[in-house]
């Protein structure tokens, strides 16, 4: 299996970061990656990028992506099958972007959940409703003793004009993780703007991709140049942590 050209130029841009702990890299079971070209090509991509740990998160969501712990570690399979040989010092592993939905609740009681490493679980809500439970959900989760990894606050539109959303769920004890393609721009202006206000606020406990595909790996490029991620490179992260976990 031959990986998709990518610029050879990624060199080390990545290196700072220990390591991606948000990416759609799974081959054919969400809206990343669709089959293994397209994973290898985004592996390829953070190996020039300097990466060495990929958390590989597929999305668990009700009626859109109903994976399963087994689905999960299949498609791991298939990827790792052929990343060993060609990055043997390259680890990949797999955890999952749980949507704060009611299935979730289930696996929550069923304790049926792949942590990024430890407690650590990463969850979303709606990128356009405010859904007004996600709150008691995050709640649960504490409650259960998991520490909740907000993925891409500063992509959720019925926040972006209620700054006191952001204090609420910051403060139950979550960790913000934004998105590298925030700070480069990729969904626009708002996003970048809002991720940027995130850091200079000092809420910022992770970073991940959030890659789907190799093609945006432009805006990766752009968020490095970012002075805001520049003034992320001396802060302890999430990132770093799970590098040696
Ligand atoms: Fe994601």
């Amino acid at each position: 299996m031959i990986p998709a050209v990518t610029d050879p130029d990624n060199n080390e841009i990545l290196k700072s970061l220990g390591c991606d702990l948000h990416i759609h890299v799974l081959p054919g079971i969400d809206d990343g990656a669709q089959n293994l070209n397209d994973s290898l090509a985004l592996v390829d991509a953070h190996y020039r990028a300097g990466i060495r740990k990929i958390i590989a998160t597929p999305h668990i969501r009700m009626d859109f992506f109903v994976n399963t712990q087994e689905s999960i570690h299949n498609a791991w399979l298939r990827l790792t099958e052929i990343t060993r040989e060609q990055y043997p010092d390259l680890v990949i592993a797999y955890a999952a972007e749980y949507f704060a939905d009611d299935y979730f609740l289930t696996l929550l009681d069923k304790r049926e959940i792949l942590p990024l490493a430890g407690n650590y679980v990463l969850v979303e809500t709606s990128l356009r409703h405010d859904l007004v439970y996600f709150g008691d959900i995050i709640r649960e989760m504490i409650l259960k003793g998991y520490q909740p990894v907000i993925a891409h606050p500063e992509r959720y539109k019925a926040w972006h004009n209620n700054p006191e959303r952001y204090n609420e769920i910051y403060e139950l004890g979550v960790i913000f993780q934004i998105n590298l393609l925030s700070i480069g721009g990729a969904y626009g202006p708002t996003e970048q703007i809002m991720a940027e206000r995130l850091i200079q606020q000092g809420w910022i406990g992770a970073l991940g991709s959030d890659l789907h595909r190799v093609s945006q790996y432009k805006y990766i490029k752009q968020a490095v140049e970012n002075p805001y991620f520049k003034s992320l490179r001396d802060l302890k992260l999430l990132n770093h942590t799970l590098l040696s976990d």
